[in-house]
């Protein structure tokens, strides 16, 4: 565990929210500010590179000033400076990794470029008291995942998607039936006033071996299933398709995460926990599934709360503080890295 009073500041900029957070040690977030580009991108109906690089550009100097003056803080009352240094979408990368640096070399303050990923992995660590070894899914809009988390640093990836993450294909669908943008959210709204035996979709990866995943299928299903309607799509339609395809994915997330939780009990006898992570894990259904999951495998589910499961800059300051306590830090010369997987000896899998 950090060290309870080391302060770092969290930058997050990989993705669609610009982000600052100031941590300390003992778990309290003194300070955060999330602003999100969500209207900057609706139009378009998913995330523009070039406009999220813009718009991080344009907030975040603001934000962090912000963030800053709300913990009552001066520079140099921190022990850190952390920032998403990849993966993500390179433009909004290298802002924050900018700005981080900017503010390290000024201040004189060790710079920490935190993989995204890993962030998402230890947020559980800054609300509960979860210890290593656990057992992660992480499930958002770019990354569906089952990884053993060891320590900082150390993980042991069971699984990976093959083609889309969960968080695409639930905006995707939200795309196709009209249900708007960001489709998970949605989705899962218009999905509890649908029909579950109105459409059959497939349930793809259930039933094999291991723990990959796969959803690119699913989404073509939806699409032929879509294309299949005799009138224009109606809103019970958008409904009915919402549950069938919420419910098929939380068939597979289900099927896959039972073939890693046998891996991970034959692996690490002494570990306890199923832990889940990324934006998808906003999701009811899907909670309720993997709580009746490891309840049944005498394990203990812990999912953070819904502000730190999706996209955040406090899960990268507490990463920062995780990695700050190991001793590690990193060069002012760090190049922000489009692609880092976090299990290396997997990356190319
Ligand atoms: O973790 P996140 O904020 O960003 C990434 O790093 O990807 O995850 C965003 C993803 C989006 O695809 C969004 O549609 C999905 O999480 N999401 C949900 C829900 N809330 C957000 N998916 C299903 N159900 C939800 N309630
Ligand atoms: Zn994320």
């Amino acid at each position: 565990m950090p060290e309870p009073s080391s302060i770092v500041l969290g930058i997050e900029t990989s993705c669609d929210e610009t982000a600052a957070a100031v941590v300390r040690g003992d778990g309290v977030v003194l300070a955060e500010r999330l602003l999100s580009q969500l209207d900057d991108h609706r139009p378009y109906g998913g995330v523009v590179p070039e406009i999220a690089a813009r718009a991080h550009l344009d907030h975040l100097d603001r934000l962090i000033a912000e963030t800053m003056a709300e913990a009552n803080l001066g520079y140099e009352a921190l022990d850190a400076i952390a920032v998403t240094g990849g993966p993500g979408l390179i433009g909004g990368v290298m802002v924050g990794v900018m700005t981080a640096k900017a503010i390290a070399s000024v201040h004189g303050l060790p710079f920490l470029a935190v993989n995204h990923l890993e962030g998402h992995a230890l947020s559980v660590r800054l609300t509960d008291d979860v210890a290593f070894p656990y057992l992660l899914l992480l499930i958002s809009g770019g990354h569906c995942q089952l990884l053993i988390v060891d320590g900082i640093g150390r993980f042991q990836r069971l699984g990976t998607t093959l083609d889309d993450a969960a968080g695409e294909a639930f905006d995707k669908v939200a795309k196709m039936t009209g249900l708007g943008y960001p489709g998970g959210p949605a989705v899962e709204q218009a999905a509890a006033a649908g029909d579950p035996a109105r459409f059959t979709l497939p349930r793809p990866m259930k039933g094999r071996k291991g723990c990959d995943f796969s959803f690119a299928g699913l989404k073509t299903a939806v699409r032929h299933a879509l294309d299949r309607l005799p009138e224009a799509l109606t809103e019970q339609d958008a409904a009915d398709m919402a549950r069938a395809f919420q419910d098929s994915v939380a068939d597979v997330v289900a099927d896959r995460t039972g073939n890693a939780i046998d891996l991970f009990r034959e692996a690490r006898p002494n570990g306890r926990d199923l832990v889940v992570a990324g934006g998808v894990a906003a999701n009811q259904v899907l909670r309720a599934r993997l709580t009746d999951l490891a309840a049944d495998s005498g394990l203990h589910f812990t999912a953070p709360p819904l502000k730190y499961c999706t996209d955040n800059a406090a899960m990268i300051a507490w990463a920062g503080l995780e990695r700050l306590d190991t001793g590690v830090t990193d060069p002012l010369d760090f190049k922000p890295r489009p692609r880092w997987p976090l299990d290396s000896a997997a990356a190319g899998r």
